[in-house]
């Protein structure tokens, strides 16, 4: 397809609509005592079995919020099935992972620390851990009176995520009003992005994270991949409807140029590369070179700076 000639002219109509991108907000209402808590935690390796793997381990909040793997490694080595999402905004997300198992952050909170490929701990041990560490006891009594206890570890970690918000980048400053925050390439980028349709799905403050859809709308990706697993089949391992085989939450765009590589199998290291395959399999556009590179550049605008 063609590249527009005025970007700036069809934007607003769009950025009414309610699947509009709308700029990140600041974190709000957040207890700082709980959310120090809960970064202590999400740093704190004696947290899995051998003492060695913590949550930042796998979602370095200096790297964009994740591992940088195609699959995540947890303790003793163990290879994870999945790529690592970023935790950055992930609280703006309608579910957490890849499969929308999880509905709240607290809920997903307490997943990686028992599961046998991540931290590989167990409830039992987690809390006696802590138990045994005069600090944390404090700190916990200090917040809670029934102190160290499951319910309270998830609060701590969930409300640190949710200061992990990353408000005030380029296209927020854009959304804002800052017509020259953006490059006329970037602009031309983001034109492109609602034209072609990425939009439908990569949607409101999150670009993404508010809907579950087929990875290979237009064509079978798994087919052309190879070698389809059970991880492959996404949401239906959740409910087990046969319409949610290889359906996936739609992930969130934001900072997504620090998030290499792509996708839930980790298989795409460029982005170029992933524009190119959602453009084919989701919308069944071979797009022109040139019309890649712009929406790549577009969504390099998406970064924002973390908050710490
Ligand atoms: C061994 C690596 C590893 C460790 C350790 C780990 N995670 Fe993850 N995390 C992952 C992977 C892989 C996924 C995606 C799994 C899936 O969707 O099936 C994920 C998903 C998530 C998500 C969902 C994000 C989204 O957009 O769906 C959040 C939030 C999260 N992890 C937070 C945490 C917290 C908190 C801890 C520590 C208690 C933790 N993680 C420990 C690898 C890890
Ligand atoms: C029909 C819905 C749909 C459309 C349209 C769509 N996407 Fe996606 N997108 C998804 C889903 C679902 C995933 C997750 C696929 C997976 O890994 O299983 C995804 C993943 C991605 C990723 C990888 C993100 C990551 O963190 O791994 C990028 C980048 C991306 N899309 C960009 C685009 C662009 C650019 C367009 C337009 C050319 C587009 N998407 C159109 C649904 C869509």
């Amino acid at each position: 397809m063609s590249t527009s000639s005025d970007p700036e002219a069809s934007i607003s109509p769009t950025e009414l609509s309610a699947t509009a991108i709308r700029p990140i907000p600041a974190p709000e209402n957040l207890d700082e005592r709980v959310v120090e808590l809960g970064r202590r935690l999400f740093h704190e390796a004696r947290l899995s079995r051998d003492g060695t793997i913590s949550c930042a381990s796998c979602h370095d909040l200096a790297q964009g919020g994740d591992d940088g793997r195609r699959v995540s490694i947890g303790v003793g080595g163990a290879k994870g099935e999945r790529n690592a999402p970023t935790v950055l905004n992930s609280s703006l997300n309608f579910r957490q992972f890849w499969d929308g198992r999880a509905v709240t952050l607290e809920e997903q909170a307490g997943g990686p620390l028992i599961h046998p490929d991540e931290m590989g701990s167990t409830w039992s041990d987690v809390i006696a851990t802590l138990q045994s560490d005069t600090s944390y006891v404090a700190e916990f009594r200090e917040l809670w009176p029934d102190g160290v206890t499951q319910a309270n570890v998830r609060l701590a970690i969930a409300t640190f995520e949710r200061s992990l918000l990353t408000p005030g980048g380029r296209f927020d400053r854009f959304l804002g009003g800052e017509k020259d925050a953006l490059t006329p390439v970037e602009k031309e980028g983001y034109e492109l992005f609602l034209e072609v349709g990425c939009i439908t799905c990569h949607q409101g403050v999150n670009v993404g994270g508010n809907l579950h859809q087929r990875f290979g709308q237009a064509s079978n990706f798994f087919v052309d991949r190879g070698g389809a697993t059970v991880s492959d089949l996404g949401r239906y391992n959740v409910t087990n409807e046969s319409t949610d085989a290889f359906k996936f939450k739609v992930p969130t765009l934001r900072n997504v140029a620090r998030t290499a590589p792509y996708f839930h199998d980790g298989s795409v290291p460029t982005l170029e590369q992933a524009v190119r395959i959602m453009a084919k399999y989701q919308l069944g556009d071979d797009l022109e070179e040139s019309e890649i590179e712009k929406i790549a550049a577009f969504l390099r605008t998406l970064d924002g700076p973390n908050q710490d």
